[in-house]
């Protein structure tokens, strides 16, 4: 190699998301080019066999199991960079929305922000990394009451915050994986601020994001883009597998099959996939209800995520219980990728959605 080819030496324009889930590690390799974001590779590998249990199940496995996973992960998917963003689980972290006295100067209002929070925190604030977003307030508003109120907090002095904030010790667990795969991440964000970036298109309107995990769904009133309402409902995708399992006496591994092939209405007497959802669904009306009474604005559609938002059918039986727009999140559209690959990358992208919008976020770093 001559002396200038290693001079104008290409750097590295790839970027990796790794989402470290409760059944299963995902990872999105994307690299920059022309201003685009080109998908060269994803992956995804269940945790429960490392764990001595079933692909699809949530597991608790310790730093060292998710590090060799993570590591095979990234062998088989072939991923060639080590600069990542990395996910924290919604269920490390603690969002509160909060009404603070405004103040002009940037400094004092951080000092008021900070003091206010030890209120909100139920751990001693040293033992947390502390974020915060400012919501903004000009906004075109569905109730004209509303828009008086927000106008009167604003004059009034008040500002809504939101209040972020994930325990040390998880992060030490993060960056210990992180490091042991051989990968360098310079950021570490709670999945929900991935997941809108991947897959919420108009941030301004009340949008509910329904992440259907293994073992919970997370659901989310997204609102300018910042969460305005969290709630984790404790009831998810492995809970149909289960109940596929028992009414049909069939193995974990066999009813995890099943359901992937026949969908929401298809295993039909077995298990009856329709009543987990409609569970979730209910916990998830009451969400949404009290959104719209606290904040007097209605939400305008929903949004599916994780491998359970990949059910078949599931945004038609949705739409059925909710009559507002129902959508089934597409991240990968926000990327390049072959046309043959469309196809298969809309059915997978849900599970996605958190891998994709660290990768985009970790892209705007180049
Ligand atoms: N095609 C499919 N049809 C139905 N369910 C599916 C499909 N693919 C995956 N799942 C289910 O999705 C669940 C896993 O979803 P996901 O990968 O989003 O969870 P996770 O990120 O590990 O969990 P969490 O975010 O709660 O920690 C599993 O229970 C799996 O069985
Ligand atoms: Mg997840």
């Amino acid at each position: 190699m001559s002396f200038l080819s290693n001079l104008f030496k290409k750097e590295d324009k790839s970027v990796l998301g790794v989402d470290i889930g409760s059944s299963s590690l995902k990872v999105v390799q994307l690299r920059k080019e022309g201003g685009k974001a080109v998908l060269e590779t994803y992956g995804e590998l269940a945790l429960g066999p490392y764990g001595g249990s079933e692909v699809g199940q949530a597991t608790n496995l310790s730093a060292e199991q998710i590090t060799e996973t993570l590591k095979d992960l990234l062998r088989e998917a072939k991923v060639t960079t080590t600069n990542c963003g990395v996910s924290i689980p919604f269920a490390r972290s603690l969002l509160t929305l909060v009404r603070l006295p405004y103040r002009k100067d940037p400094k004092e209002q951080r000092t008021v922000i900070e003091l206010e929070a030890r209120k909100y925190i139920p751990v001693p604030v040293s033992e947390v990394q502390l974020d915060w977003f400012v919501v903004p307030e000009a906004e075109p508003a569905q109730f004209s009451e509303e828009e008086s109120s927000r106008d009167a907090a604003s004059k009034g002095e008040t500002i809504e915050v939101l209040l972020v904030a994930v325990h040390n010790d998880e992060l030490s667990l993060l960056q210990s994986i992180v490091a042991g795969a051989g990968l360098t991440a310079s950021f570490y964000e709670i999945e929900i601020f991935s997941t809108i970036r991947a897959v919420v298109e108009d941030p301004v309107k009340p949008v509910m994001v329904m992440d259907v995990g293994a073992a919970s769904t997370k659901t989310y009133v997204v609102e300018h883009g910042v969460v305005a309402l969290s709630h984790a409902i404790s009831a998810g995708s492995q809970d149909i597998t289960r109940a596929i399992s028992v009414s049909g006496n069939l193995s974990i591994a066999r009813a995890e099959a099943l359901k992937k092939e026949e969908g929401i209405r298809g295993a039909g007497a077995l298990g009856n996939p329709e009543l987990v959802f409609s569970r979730i669904f209910s916990e998830a009306r009451r969400v949404l209800m009290q959104y719209e009474t606290t904040h007097k604005k209605s939400v305008t559609s929903i949004v599916f995520t994780g491998g359970g938002g990949v059910t078949k059918e599931l945004g038609t039986y949705a739409k059925e219980v909710f009559s507002i727009d129902v959508r089934v999140a597409d991240p990968f559209a926000k990327t390049e990728a072959p046309a043959f690959m469309r196809q298969v990358l809309e059915e997978i992208g849900p599970e996605f959605a958190v891998a994709v919008g660290l990768a985009l976020r970790k892209l705007r770093e180049i």
